[in-house]
């Protein structure tokens, strides 16, 4: 597939993504995001690749789906064709780790596909809201969903009931991004822990991603449970045997994926 709205790199075992729909602020159509969700399973499926990194530009992650490419949907073109799920999928069979670099505004849906990568590192520049409500609609993608158990439901319901934006700063003391940095750094620390991950055991990385995922789906005992039989299974992993030895004979571990 040929890519015209977003921009693929790889760097040693990094894949980057970054949507590149400049004029419109990187606004997400269905071909943008069919072309996303080509790029992130073919670095999934990349044995080379053990993190993806998914970023906008310096004034805009993503300014939300495309208004202009949705205004004139009637209820039976979004309802049968699965307008925005449809695919929008893609990201979430990912089974390596998805970060999202976030600068500039990150609205709508490009709120929701950055609380669908696995964490978001924020620039200081970064502003994230749900503003659907103005244009006389609704988030479409996760946003009354995932953002309530990301930042409390009182500060979701403000969020999508006001439509206001939130800086970066307040996005992480609500614990929506994991980081904020200068937005001149911003790829570079985005880059860095990315590196970081891909350096480790790459099953082991997708045991973790799992295990976490899965304390958003089920209750507490159970989690624990399905945790506990990860971590059992970390022991049959050549990795883990590398890992160990290589803390006791003190050097760093070099990790095959096995
Ligand atoms: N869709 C289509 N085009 C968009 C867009 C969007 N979501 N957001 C911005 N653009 C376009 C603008 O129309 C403008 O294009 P032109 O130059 O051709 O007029 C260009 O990007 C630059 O935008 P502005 O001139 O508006 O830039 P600004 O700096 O003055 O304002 C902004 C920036 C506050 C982000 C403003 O553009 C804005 O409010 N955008 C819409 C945000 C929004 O409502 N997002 C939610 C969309 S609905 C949704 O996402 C549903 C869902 O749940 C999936």
């Amino acid at each position: 597939m040929a890519y015209e709205n977003i921009l693929v790199e790889t760097h040693e075992k990094v894949g980057v993504i970054q949507l590149n729909r400049p004029k419109a602020l990187n606004a997400l159509n269905d071909q943008l995001m069919d072309e996303l969700g080509d790029a992130l399973l073919k670095f999934d499926s990349d044995d080379n690749i053990g993190c993806i990194v998914i970023t906008g530009s310096e004034k805009a992650f993503a300014a939300g789906a495309d208004i202009g490419a949705m205004a004139n949907y009637t209820f039976m073109d979004v309802y049968k064709s699965g307008y925005i799920t449809r695919n929008w999928e893609q990201i979430r069979q990912v089974r390596k780790p998805v970060i999202a670099a976030v600068a500039g505004y990150a609205l709508g849906g490009g709120c929701e596909l950055a609380m669908m990568c696995d964490f978001i590192i924020a620039a200081d520049t970064a502003k994230f809201g749900q503003p659907e409500v103005k244009l006389g609609t609704m988030p479409g993608a996760g946003g009354t969903q995932r953002l309530p158990r990301a930042v409390s439901k009182s500060k979701a319901m403000d969020l999508c009931l006001t439509a206001r934006m939130m800086d970066a700063a307040e996005a992480e003391r609500a614990g929506l991004v994991s980081r904020i940095v200068a937005a001149d750094k911003l790829i570079e620390e985005a880059m860095r822990a990315a590196k970081t991950i891909a350096s480790m055991s790459l099953p082991v990385i997708m045991m973790i991603k799992e295990s976490v995922n899965r304390a958003y789906e089920t209750t507490l005992a159970e989690g624990i449970q399905y945790e506990r039989r990860l971590f059992h299974s970390t022991f049959a992993t050549e990795d883990q045997k590398e890992g160990m030895a290589a803390f006791i004979e003190k050097r760093l571990p070099s990790f095959r994926n096995n």
